[in-house]
């Protein structure tokens, strides 16, 4: 497996953008599959597990076309999927899987989904529960893991109550709620990421929200639409805390995808005293988008439990290796879910910061990294080994952290960072000083 020396840089300054947001990508292609007619889809995502789902979907019949990072999607309407004859294969992709899962469950054909190594051992009750409410027969490996064997059905409408928040289970249910005969109606007790509600408005369907409960009307008209994809905040973060942890940085990201589900992370930055400046805010296809500018100045550091985690779930690892780069230090807590990423975030992160020489405390619901108050006055952390454990956002995370180390780092496994972001590496060397 390759590895990637990591150079600490002075500072990081410029301006760059970002690929286009993972989560909307996914759901503006499954909808544009499910239109009738040619939709266009601009700045669509360059992450792995977004071409995932376009290869998905060409399975089941869609033609799809991609140049650069615009991707046509002719769609096939409601009705028009068809049976594919291979497994389908997510690789890496949760979305993919749990949300593809709420389409198949639909149709009257079965299908298989597998994916990786890493998504064959993720939950999958967490879809198969609700899915086979609606009336979808699903085989699972020990009736919870990866591959799905799906039968779909007639469905019928239900009321779910989300047991924890997941944007993809939500998601899964709303897309099973179209093909169902009624309406279908998802309570969630904690807000979660709304793009799959924004894009199926986009797209036509009888979509609304009332307080905690999203409700979908079945059976809807789906039209095509152009349409084009913020930039991924959960990939900009990690330019944000690089400009953070490097004294003398300033950064502009253009264009970046600000849906308040999504953007409590700018707040917690801000409470953190970072400044953080949101400028030429405009909404597009329902989505608020704009550019992020910030510099460096010294962080407090924080805490961030119960509905905090939810909604920053994806910035976690990041923030997390910030803690360093803090006054006091950066706490986790109620975040058991992720154990359940792409690795073992708790574990990963503990043994990367560790190994970079940071004081973490591991605790079953998160951790603890000490700050600068606690390290002394020579705290800074040390070239090390870093081991991505096949994930993207600890690749990610932890090579931003090694930029502000004492002596080079080693990454093992640095192509992992594709899953999300290809052009991670490019776009910061485009930023850094040494
Ligand atoms: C996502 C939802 C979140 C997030 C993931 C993308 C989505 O997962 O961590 O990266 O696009 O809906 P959960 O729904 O499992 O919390």
């Amino acid at each position: 497996m390759a590895r990637k020396r990591i150079i600490p840089a002075r500072c990081v300054s410029g301006g760059l953008s970002v690929p286009g947001d993972k989560s909307i990508s996914h759901r503006l292609a499954i909808l544009a599959a499910l239109a009738e007619g040619p939709s266009e889809i601009a700045h669509y995502s360059s992450a792995d597990d977004c071409a995932r789902t376009l290869e998905c979907l060409r399975r089941l019949g869609v033609p799809v076309e991609q140049q650069e990072d615009t991707v046509r999607i002719t769609g096939v309407g409601l009705e028009g999927l068809s049976r594919s004859r291979r497994k389908l294969d997510a690789g890496n992709s949760g979305t993919t899987m749990r949300l593809l899962a709420g389409v198949l469950a639909g149709q009257r054909f079965q299908t298989t989904i597998t994916g990786d190594d890493s998504l064959r051992r993720r939950p999958m009750r967490r879809v198969i529960a609700p899915l086979e409410q609606m009336g979808a027969r699903i085989r699972a490996r020990n009736a919870q893991f990866a591959p799905l064997e799906i039968s779909g059905a007639l469905l019928s409408p239900i009321e779910y109550t989300l047991p924890e928040p997941s944007a993809q289970v939500k998601s899964a249910v709303l897309l099973a709620g179209l093909f169902a005969q009624g309406d279908t109606t998802v309570i969630e007790p904690v807000r979660t990421r709304d793009h799959t509600e924004i894009a199926l408005a986009e797209f036509g369907a009888g979509v609304s929200r009332n307080g905690k409960s999203i409700r979908v009307a079945g059976h809807p008209r789906l039209t095509s639409r152009q349409i084009s994809v913020p930039g991924d905040i959960s990939s900009a973060i990690f330019f944000l805390a690089a400009a953070l942890a490097l004294p003398g940085s300033e950064l502009l990201i253009a264009g970046v995808g600000l849906n308040p589900t999504r953007a409590a992370v700018l707040d917690f930055l801000a409470q953190m005293g970072a400044p953080v400046r949101i400028l030429n805010v405009e909404m597009r296809h329902g989505e608020l988008v704009g550019d992020l500018s910030i510099r460096h100045a010294p962080l407090e550091g924080g805490t961030i439990s119960s509905a905090g985690v939810a909604q920053m779930i994806d910035e976690l690892p990041m923030l997390a290796a910030l803690g360093p780069y803090t006054e006091r230090g950066i706490e986790i807590r109620d975040a058991g879910e992720l154990r359940v990423k792409e690795s073992d975030r708790i574990a990963a992160l503990a043994e990367n910061l560790r190994r970079m020489g940071a004081q973490v405390e591991e605790f079953p619901d998160g951790l603890r990294v000490a700050g600068r108050a606690a390290a002394g006055a020579s705290g800074r952390l040390r070239g090390a080994e870093i081991h991505a454990h096949g994930d993207h956002r600890i690749a990610m995370a932890c090579t931003i952290a090694a930029l502000g180390a004492e002596c080079d780092s080693i990454l093992h496994d640095p192509a992992s960072v594709a899953v999300s972001f290809p052009e991670f590496f490019s776009t910061l060397e485009s930023v850094v000083q040494r």
